[in-house]
């Protein structure tokens, strides 16, 4: 009898052949973590994707995540498992939109979240992840009023960090975090009173405020592995429960479910499959094409926001 491979054994062979590095966000699949070269938030696998050898950049993420490490390796293969692993944020900042700001306020700073579409990264001075978006306002000279696209919590909570008042914030939110309420925080945390509360700054305002610690998604891993603590709420996607596990095996984690699926999911992230991945190793497809021109005037504002410390 034929022996036949498993689908994993397929990727890795696949990978091999490709000279491929594997980088997946912490929203996936465990089983798709499993296999990653490397996982992490938005900025680190921004920051993985510049620095690595090979050919072949298999993105299990979604797709402007994708778009971000193609913009960094104009001339290498980037592919992610499924052309549809969007993003609410990014559909929330269409083009003519921002095009139309900037024509009407020139002398704004645009900074965007890097969940945007490239088009938009190109029309920006400077890009942020949940990670550095404090660090990335404070570095724009005071007197500047800034337009900051597209999400409306992590907008209102850096206006809230830096202090400054001369930030306008765009009416994005997340399909995920926005609906992470406080009520619905409350009901967690009656059910476990002890348990500190972790939290993106995607997050409404109120969710914010009753939490202990608001960071990034490899952030609030760091936080609750480093924390003596015993018991945590963990206010994004469920996702970052396959580090936790790993790094933290005796520690108690819960989660919120959010009012579309009564679950913690990101829709978008949980597209990518393994046979999705295999597939998309296999036949180099779906590829990010982006043109020369893109590229080049949307790697001025990612690298100012790569500079910041
Ligand atoms: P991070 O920058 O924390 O990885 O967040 C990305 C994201 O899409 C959060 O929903
Ligand atoms: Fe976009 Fe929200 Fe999904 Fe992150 S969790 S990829 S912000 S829809």
């Amino acid at each position: 009898m034929l022996a036949t491979r498993s689908i994993t054994e397929e990727i890795l062979d696949l990978k091999k052949e490709r000279r491929a590095i594997l980088l997946a966000h912490h929203y996936q699949e465990s089983e798709i973590q499993e296999l990653a070269d490397c996982i992490g938030d938005s900025l680190e696998l921004s920051r993985r994707a510049r620095d690595f050898e090979g050919d072949v950049i298999a993105f299990c993420g979604v797709w402007f995540m994708a778009e971000t490490a193609k913009i960094l390796n104009p001339h290498r293969t980037v592919v992610v498992p499924d052309r549809e692993a969007g993003c609410s944020l990014v559909d929330c900042a269409p083009l003519e939109q921002i095009r139309a700001y900037r024509g009407r306020y020139p002398d704004h700073a645009i900074v965007s979240y890097i969940n945007t579409s490239a088009e938009v990264k190109a029309e920006s001075d400077i890009l942020c992840t949940s990670r550095n978006a404090v660090a990335v306002v404070n570095s724009i000279p005071p007197e500047k009023t800034i337009l900051f696209v597209p999400d409306i919590n992590l907008g209102n909570y850096v206006k809230q960090k830096t202090g400054r008042e001369n930030i306008r914030v765009w009416q994005g939110a997340c399909v995920v975090h926005a609906t992470f309420s406080g009520r619905r925080l409350a009901a967690v945390k009656a059910q476990h009173p002890h348990a500190l509360i972790a939290a993106h700054p995607e997050c409404p305002r109120e969710t914010l405020l009753m939490a202990d610690f608001i960071g990034s998604t490899s952030a609030i891993i760091d936080w609750c592995v480093g924390h003596p603590a015993e018991e945590f709420i963990v206010v994004t996607e469920s996702g970052v429960l396959h580090s936790l596990k790993e790094r933290a095996p005796h520690k108690r984690f819960h989660f919120v479910a959010n009012e579309l699926c009564n679950c913690s999911e990101c829709p978008y992230m949980k597209r990518n499959t393994l046979e999705k991945l295999r597939d998309c190793l296999l036949h180099l497809e779906p590829k990010v094409e982006l043109s020369g021109d893109l590229i080049a005037r949307a790697l001025v504002p990612l690298e100012r926001m790569l500079a910041v410390k």
